[in-house]
């Protein structure tokens, strides 16, 4: 048998070819006097490839029937179309009916709402929208590597099971293999975890950067790339509770650099998806967002902005706008005041650094003044924070008086400490959301609509 080529290669063929195989499914047929057309897709490209199935095929009255869903193989000639929108069709001299479609397959032409496509997770990638968002996710992923790649930083696995709140939060997913209806106590009637799998607590992890500390303070530049938990009861659009995080590490680094790295990486996939996604992005342009391109272009040409949280504050109070959440300063910045100073004071990206340290993490470096941290966000419109990171507290004693004022104790950290033990240095990294960055990108609005299958409070279907 001949070995079948992609809609993608079909359709950007150089020359007609004699014989060619193509698979995928059908998305319409509509038939004339002496053929039928198909229009076939496989998800290599947004574009269907135009089948023209003649009536003299021995099985003609089985292709009659195809309908929405169903998948074929076709093998025939490449011609020049004389149709309109595309340049090549396939005129078939066989139609293999791989697998049947019936009348209840619910992808239908008509738009579909994201609600309902949410509902049949497992279907929506056979449409234009959602095969081009995870094509836009596929190539992302791999601009990441290679970004850090090119730029000498090592890879590192961290692990997804930990005994550490890296965040502090307690947003954590416990890992246990005890039985929830009668596990063993402790005498003071605590759960005893001595006795489960790890015997000890664990959880699913939060963050992977203490190990990535670990593995800067020998490899120098690390990133870690892998998927992430939180158990945070927030409903939001931005919220998920499985995502992936990109997470840099530098020794030698200071909290300069790492806005640097972090302004440089964010443009880098941005500009990646505008030369290797140009047909999706022109799709997410005409139906998801109409300002997303030139919203990407804009952000690719400017400096980002660079605003303490004194000042941030200070700005947001003296516009005088009423928010839900009022602000002041030692507040955290809600996700509202984060888009009005993205969106309406500086109208681009900007980076708001040296936050108070009481409502940051332990390992943020403390600054001279003894009241904020080298903490930065960067914050994007239409999404708010994108990216949060800091330098670290690289200072065994300054960390170990954090770590008290967090309610942490330093004794369930030894491995932590040893970093600044034995050849501290000054490091900073941060934690770029993947799929904050993939919204950013799509103008998708919604973080469960950039997610193969979304886990959200109260949803883990499929
Ligand atoms: O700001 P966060 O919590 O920072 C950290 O986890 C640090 N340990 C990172 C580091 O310094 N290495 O999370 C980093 C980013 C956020 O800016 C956001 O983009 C994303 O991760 N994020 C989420 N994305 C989707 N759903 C959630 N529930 C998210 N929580 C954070
Ligand atoms: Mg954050």
């Amino acid at each position: 048998m001949q070995k079948p080529i992609s809609v993608r290669d079909a359709l950007s063929s150089t020359a007609a070819q004699e014989s060619a195989s193509v698979q995928g499914w059908v998305r319409t047929r509509r038939d004339a006097k002496a053929f039928s057309f198909l229009e076939v897709n496989d998800g290599s490209c947004l574009k269907n490839l135009q089948v023209i199935a003649p009536a003299g095929l021995f099985n003609y009255p089985e292709v009659q029937h195809l309908i929405t869903g169903a998948s074929v193989a076709v093998r025939g000639k490449l011609v020049a179309s004389q149709g309109q929108g595309q340049k090549w069709e396939l005129v078939a001299d066989e139609v293999r009916v791989v697998g049947p479609s019936d009348a209840t397959y619910p992808l239908q032409k008509k738009g579909h709402t994201a609600e309902f496509l949410r509902e049949i997770a497992h279907l929506r990638p056979r449409s234009n929208l959602f095969g081009a968002i995870f094509r836009t996710r596929s190539r992302l992923a791999y601009a990441v590597h290679r970004f850090f790649q090119e730029r000498g930083f090592v890879y590192v696995h961290a692990p997804i099971i930990t005994g550490s709140d890296c965040e502090g939060a307690g947003e954590l997913f416990r890992v246990t293999t005890l039985d929830p209806s009668a596990p063993p106590k402790r005498p003071d009637g605590a759960v005893d975890f001595a006795k489960d799998f790890f015997a000890r607590p664990t959880y699913l992890t939060v963050s992977g950067q203490l190990e990535a500390e670990a593995f800067a303070c020998a490899l120098s530049k690390v990133y870690t790339f892998g998927p992430t938990f939180r158990a945070e009861d927030s409903n939001t659009s931005r919220h998920a509770s499985e995502f992936w995080m990109i997470e840099p590490e530098m020794a030698f680094c200071d909290l300069a650099g790492n806005m640097d790295l972090a302004e440089e990486f964010v443009k880098a996939l941005i500009r990646e998806a505008r030369s290797t996604c140009a047909e999706d992005l022109e799709l997410f342009g005409k139906f998801v967002d109409k300002d997303l391109i030139s919203r990407l272009d804009f952000v690719l040409e400017r400096p980002f902005q660079r605003v303490s949280y004194t000042e941030a504050v200070k700005l947001l109070v003296e516009s005088g706008k009423t928010f839900e959440y009022p602000v002041a300063y030692g507040t955290n910045l809600q996700s509202e005041h984060e888009r009005f100073l993205t969106e309406s004071v500086f109208k681009c990206p900007v980076t708001v650094y040296n936050y108070p340290k009481e409502i940051k993490p332990f390992y943020m470096r403390l600054n001279d003044d003894d009241r904020t941290v080298t903490a930065m966000d960067v914050l994007v419109p239409g999404i708010g924070e994108i990216v949060g990171g800091s330098q670290r507290e690289e200072r065994l004693d300054v960390l170990e008086a954090s770590m008290r004022r967090h309610k942490l104790d330093p004794k369930d950290y030894g491995w932590y400490l040893d970093l600044r033990r034995f050849g501290t240095v000054p490091h900073a990294g941060f934690g770029l959301g993947f799929e904050r960055m993939l919204m950013f990108v799509t103008g998708v609005s919604n973080i469960r609509d950039v997610i193969p299958f979304a886990r959200t409070p109260g949803n883990a279907a499929f």
